[in-house]
């Protein structure tokens, strides 16, 4: 039987609605976990025929300490692990628990707000929800600092490459080392730059989101630090969100990879610095208030789950 993964190789889509829950000591937890994984299948078949065209999708990850509790497959994918956090001389990467986490897209709200509204009532008697995200397309794919997100993003063939697991982990294969982290942005100091001081914060141009050349992009630009190679990359599928009465804004990053060493190498990179302290200057702008490591089983192995 061929793998089928499940969709984390999808674009972001208009609207995003990003949960995690925390699941609770309770006897029924097995049997809903079954049900969850059939529903969330069921949730994307059925999608997949009402409306072909709205690119919607549901993608679940499942946390280390979750894993365990619910007795799945032994041994582990190889680095599935509690996020351990990076800390740099200012700057701190934090590790918050999360046992599962949902990953909802489409372009109509309304699928994704029914969607988180099935697998909430489902879980709510075993599990708690303790991080809510309703991202959505800011203009032509900026973050919420006006830069455009995602440009340098593996394409085609590449991106099923780096999003999913390959030939080294053969029991786990077709899955992938979710990362996600929400970020608050500090906007009245990022608003205090020029136009040209935030470009040496990201390493590109903020109107057409053009790369500078290597003499002029600073090393602890974001691009720079985050760069690590051509053979090392993540797909990424950040959404910012925001509440401009509260004040509260931000980007929840969140990236799909064959590898999690790949990704805590950008962390380190940005947060400890390359060289040590020299730090990804976006952090300045930028608090991670979550980190969470999560791996995304393939749907055969939610067909397995399910019982
Ligand atoms: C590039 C924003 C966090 C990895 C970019 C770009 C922007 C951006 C605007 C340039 C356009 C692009 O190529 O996508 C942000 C924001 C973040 C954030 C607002 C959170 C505050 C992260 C984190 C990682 C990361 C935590 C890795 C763990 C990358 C990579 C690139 C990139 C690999 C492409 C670098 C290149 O090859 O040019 N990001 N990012 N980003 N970011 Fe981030």
């Amino acid at each position: 039987m061929s793998i089928e993964s499940q969709n984390v190789t999808d674009y972001p889509n208009t609207n995003t609605i990003f949960m995690v829950w925390r699941l609770v000591d309770d006897p029924k937890l097995k049997d809903v976990f079954q049900q969850l994984c059939a529903l969330v299948m069921n949730l994307n078949n059925s999608v997949f025929n009402r409306f072909p065209d709205s690119r919607a999708s549901c993608v679940m990850g499942i946390g280390y300490n979750a894993w365990n509790i619910l007795e799945l497959p032994t041994p582990l994918p190889k680095e599935l692990v509690n996020f351990e956090e990076i800390k740099g001389e200012k700057h701190t990467a934090v590790s918050t628990p999360g046992d599962l986490h949902f990953h909802l897209r489409a372009d109509d709200k309304s699928i994704i707000f029914d969607m988180a509204i099935e697998i909430s009532k489902l879980l709510t008697p075993v599990a708690e929800g303790i991080l809510e995200i309703n991202g959505f397309k800011y203009w032509d794919d900026r973050s919420i600092l006006g830069f455009v997100d995602g440009t340098e993003n593996p394409h085609n063939e590449d991106r099923d490459f780096f999003a999913k697991i390959g030939d080294e982990d053969l029991q786990y294969k077709g899955g992938s080392y979710l990362f996600t982290q929400k970020y608050l942005h500090n906007m009245n100091a990022w608003r205090s730059l020029s136009t040209g001081d935030q470009e040496k914060v990201i390493g590109r141009s903020k109107e057409n989101d053009i790369e500078m050349s290597d003499n002029l992009k600073p090393s602890n630009s974001h691009i720079a630090l985050a760069n690590i190679g051509d053979d090392l990359k993540i797909v990424r599928d950040n959404m910012p969100f925001g509440s401009p009465s509260t004040g509260e804004f931000g980007t929840y990053f969140i990236s799909y990879a064959n590898s999690f060493s790949t990704t805590k190498k950008m962390l380190t990179n940005m947060f400890v610095g390359d060289p040590v302290g020299n730090y990804d200057r976006i952090l300045d702008f930028s608090t991670a208030v979550t980190g969470t490591l999560f791996f995304v089983p393939t749907r055969n192995m939610l067909d397995d789950f399910s019982g």
